[in-house]
């Protein structure tokens, strides 16, 4: 409680400008448009007390971070994936985007302006250890470089859109996965760091999956499944039941995936064609 109402409203501007979100206990209900023609009695106390309680934060907020190393753009889906996390049950402030070099220091997204960090001057303040970062791009080497430079020492949460569906207490993921909207995924299924499951992707049960794989939207991945490390999904393809896919493969959009396929191959076109080194 603060002592009156100037000191209420400065402590709700520093707060919220220092990212705690801080808000006025409520408004009185007679003051409520729908209300203002009602009957009111004599409300000097709850008056009293809307001009100096404040809410505060009762659960720790995280502040969340983007990766994204080739347009901020590139990222916005992630960027919407927070914001329809955050609507769901508030849980991530956003901190901005990190790039490597950045050609700008901030991108407007709506009325937001959102700041782009360099990524060696992030990681060298105290800001970084207090944040958790997000996948914003789908380039699986550089899903790899994340993986081993920073999941280690840094907080990588698993991001799942609320619209998500599947038994999740059978569903084991490591750090930093980002399931987008509309996903789809069964039971009893292992999935490592890093994986970016892209718009209404599917995956059966009983399937194991590695490390950073992208999944372009539409991906239909069947029962028994096994995937290994830093493969790409193009959009649309589909990989049949009990399949085994090595690492740093390259599935064509609309593949159909039929059979096994080892390491380095590019598949395209019906019925799993690795045809290309
Ligand atoms: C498979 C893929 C990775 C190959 O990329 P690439 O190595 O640059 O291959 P190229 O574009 O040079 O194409 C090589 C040949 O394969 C053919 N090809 C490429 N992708 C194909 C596909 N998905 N299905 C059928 N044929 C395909 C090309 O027509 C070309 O054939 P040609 O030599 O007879 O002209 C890429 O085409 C692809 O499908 N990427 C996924 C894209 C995606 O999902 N986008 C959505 C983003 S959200």
């Amino acid at each position: 409680m603060l002592e009156n109402k100037q000191g209420r409203d400065r402590f709700l501007t520093y707060t919220n400008d220092n990212g705690v979100m801080t808000r006025p206990i409520w408004t009185l209900m007679n003051k409520l448009n729908m209300f203002s023609n009602c009957p009111a009695m004599n409300l000097d106390n709850s008056q009293w007390l809307e001009d100096r309680v404040v809410n505060v934060p009762s659960s720790a907020i995280l502040k969340c971070a983007i990766f994204t190393y080739l347009t901020p753009e590139a990222s916005l889906r992630k960027f919407f994936l927070i914001h329809d996390i955050n609507g769901a049950e508030r849980k991530y402030n956003f901190a901005g985007f990190i790039d490597m070099k950045p050609a700008s220091s901030s991108m407007s997204i709506g009325e937001l302006q959102c700041p782009i960090l360099d990524e060696e001057t992030f990681f060298n303040s105290p800001a970084a250890k207090e944040s958790s970062f997000a996948l914003g791009m789908g380039n699986t080497k550089v899903l790899n470089k994340i993986n081993q430079r920073y999941v280690p020492g840094y907080d990588f949460p698993n991001l799942v859109h609320p619209s998500f569906s599947g038994y999740r207490a059978t569903i084991a993921m490591g750090k930093g996965n980002v399931v987008t909207a509309g996903c789809i995924f069964t039971l009893d299924i292992k999935i490592g760091n890093l994986n970016l499951f892209n718009m209404h992707t599917t995956l059966g049960h009983d399937s194991v999956i590695g490390d950073c794989n992208v999944f372009n939207p539409g991906v239909d991945l069947s029962e028994g499944i096994e995937i290994g490390d830093r493969n790409l999904f193009g959009t649309n393809c589909s990989v049949l039941q009990y399949v085994k896919i090595g690492s740093d493969n390259a599935i064509g959009a609309g593949a159909m995936v039929n059979r096994d396929i080892g390491n380095f191959k590019v598949s395209v076109g019906g019925a799993g064609k690795s045809d290309c080194d």
